[in-house]
């Protein structure tokens, strides 16, 4: 296979990944509205869904999941096959969080659809559900619904960390002064969507 569709594939699979980390940090901004009540957290949702722009944004969020959740099928499974000898030896060489995207993803994948299902639908699908800062709130009441979150969280986390670092590369990018920074950055991401995230899910559940 020539390597020009293969590399435009990462290329495309570098480019959604770090547009759905951008997703992540607004997502979370969004969500920290729930910590100014209930009027507050409406009234935020309200205007994302009346603003052109985010509808926009969201066919985009939509298709760069559809993509690079594909794109990551696709990947892992050509892994496996180039392997084509059962995997005996661990390549410890390899740092483990990279070594499992595939199960960071597929608990992502996971989250997501539970996510989807508990949120999305009823509030903007079905239509169940008009007060969403109610259906957020009694939702994290059920500490096994909050404690899957964290446990998606931190998959997040560690999913994030490679994604970071391996979309420069698919770029080319590497830099003696530079990628040490941006390996650095990585870090910083990932822990903070992780706990910014696990934050608002503990608060949910245990103050509002
Ligand atoms: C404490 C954590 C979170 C809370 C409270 C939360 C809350 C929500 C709510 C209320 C919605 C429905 C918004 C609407 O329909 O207008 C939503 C949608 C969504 N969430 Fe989350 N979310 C959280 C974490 C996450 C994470 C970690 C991801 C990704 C891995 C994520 C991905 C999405 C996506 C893709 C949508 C659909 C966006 C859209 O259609 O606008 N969420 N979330």
């Amino acid at each position: 296979m020539s390597a020009k569709p293969y590399l435009l594939r990462k290329i495309i699979s570098a480019l959604t990944g770090l547009f759905l980390i951008l997703f992540l940090i607004v997502h979370l901004y969004d969500n920290i509205f729930l910590f100014f009540g209930e009027e507050a957290f409406n009234t935020k949702a309200k205007e994302l869904l009346s603003n052109p722009f985010i509808r926009v944004v969201e066919v985009l969020l939509f298709l760069s999941l559809i993509f690079h959740i594909g794109y990551g099928i696709y990947i892992t499974v050509k892994n496996k096959k180039a392997r084509n000898v059962p995997y005996k030896k661990i390549d410890w060489q390899t740092p483990f969080y990279k070594r499992m995207m595939w199960l960071s993803g597929t608990v992502i994948f996971l989250f997501l659809v539970i996510h989807l299902q508990s949120f999305l639908v009823p509030y903007r699908i079905t239509g169940e559900a008009d007060n969403l800062y109610q259906l957020v709130v009694l939702t994290f009441k059920n500490p096994f619904y909050t404690g899957f979150y964290i446990i998606a969280f931190i998959f997040l986390g560690f999913h994030l960390l490679h994604a970071w670092e391996s979309a420069f590369q698919t770029f080319g990018f590497n830099h003696p002064v530079f990628t040490p920074i941006i390996k650095i950055i990585g870090w910083v991401l990932a822990i903070g969507i992780t706990v910014g995230y696990s934050v608002v899910a503990i608060v949910a559940y245990l103050i509002l």
